[in-house]
């Protein structure tokens, strides 16, 4: 099970503006000259980092002409990305209000604090019109959220008519129990992994119609090796990285989701769907 505070007591940090600021100062870079580039490292909080964001989205087939939303966008990593590679306007909207107050400090570092709009609130009950977005999209969000029912008729509900909806999300693909702690959840309390079959259920349920799947195991593994051989090469972990977000269990949580990944308990899985 999980609920909304749970969630996001699991992803606050307390000092983390200043723990990301004091990165940015040891790349030898300040507010004006750091880049979006640079600040990948640590706001794309997601197996294959920039790498995976660019693979997925670029499915999206976005436009400066398109009004996108970001459902969970964490520190708000994918919409600014989003902003300066397809001009598009976006907006985010995540539980944890210490991302999202972070994440507008990173947009103005970068200047795309007038392009991007991020929002404190629930993925099921966002305050935003019918109809609102040419394209949404969500990435390991849907492991914290039980209601994928739910979820999905309220991306449908703000979606306009023909908009694509993706979803890149950590996905049970075996029977087996997970190993605990993983980077969205200290146990199973907290966790709400679905199978890709359980995504596509609710997906078509709300009324979405499935447009492609692709199940990014290989892609994850060998991403996890290229990590395991960089950290292995450094004396210490690099000024910027996840390692910031996940704390002292950072090592364990991605431990345990290599195991259950080479195990096949989970997956990344990307889903792409459009709405009628
Ligand atoms: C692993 S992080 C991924 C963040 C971001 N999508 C990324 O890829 O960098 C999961 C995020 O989902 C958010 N989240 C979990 N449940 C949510 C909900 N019901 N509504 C909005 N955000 C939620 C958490 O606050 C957290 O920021």
């Amino acid at each position: 099970m999980s609920d909304h505070r749970n969630v996001s007591e699991h992803y606050t940090h307390g000092e983390l503006l200043g723990a990301i600021h004091a990165g940015v100062t040891a790349l030898g870079k300040t507010t004006d000259s750091v880049t979006v580039h640079d600040l990948a490292a640590v706001d794309e909080f997601h197996i294959g980092g920039r790498q995976a964001s660019e693979d997925f989205l670029g499915q999206l087939n976005l436009t400066t002409a398109d009004h996108v939303l970001d459902i969970g966008c964490g520190l708000g990593g994918a919409s600014r990305f989003v902003a300066s590679q397809y001009g598009s306007r976006v907006t985010g909207i995540d539980l944890t209000a210490e991302y999202i107050e972070t994440g507008k400090i990173m947009c103005a570092w970068v200047a795309l604090g007038d392009q991007i709009a991020l929002h404190q609130g629930s993925a099921l009950s966002m305050p935003f019109e019918d109809g609102t977005f040419d394209s949404g999209f969500m990435m390991h969000v849907g492991m914290n959220i039980e209601d994928k029912a739910g979820l999905c008729s309220e991306v449908y509900r703000v979606l306009q008519a023909g908009a694509s909806f993706g979803t890149y999300d950590v996905m049970q693909v075996g029977d087996d129990e997970l190993t605990y702690p993983v980077p969205w959840a200290t146990t199973s309390e907290t966790s709400a992994v679905a199978s890709p079959e359980q995504y596509k259920h609710a997906l078509q349920d709300a009324g979405f119609t499935i447009v492609a799947e692709r199940n990014r195991r290989d892609f994850a593994l060998a991403f996890f090796e290229q990590l395991r051989a960089k950290t292995a090469a450094a004396s210490g972990p690099p000024p910027l990285g996840l390692h910031i977000l996940m704390g002292a269990s950072a090592v364990v949580k991605v431990q345990n989701m290599i195991e259950n990944i080479s195990a096949g308990r989970i997956a990344p899985v990307e889903l792409i769907a459009r709405k009628a």
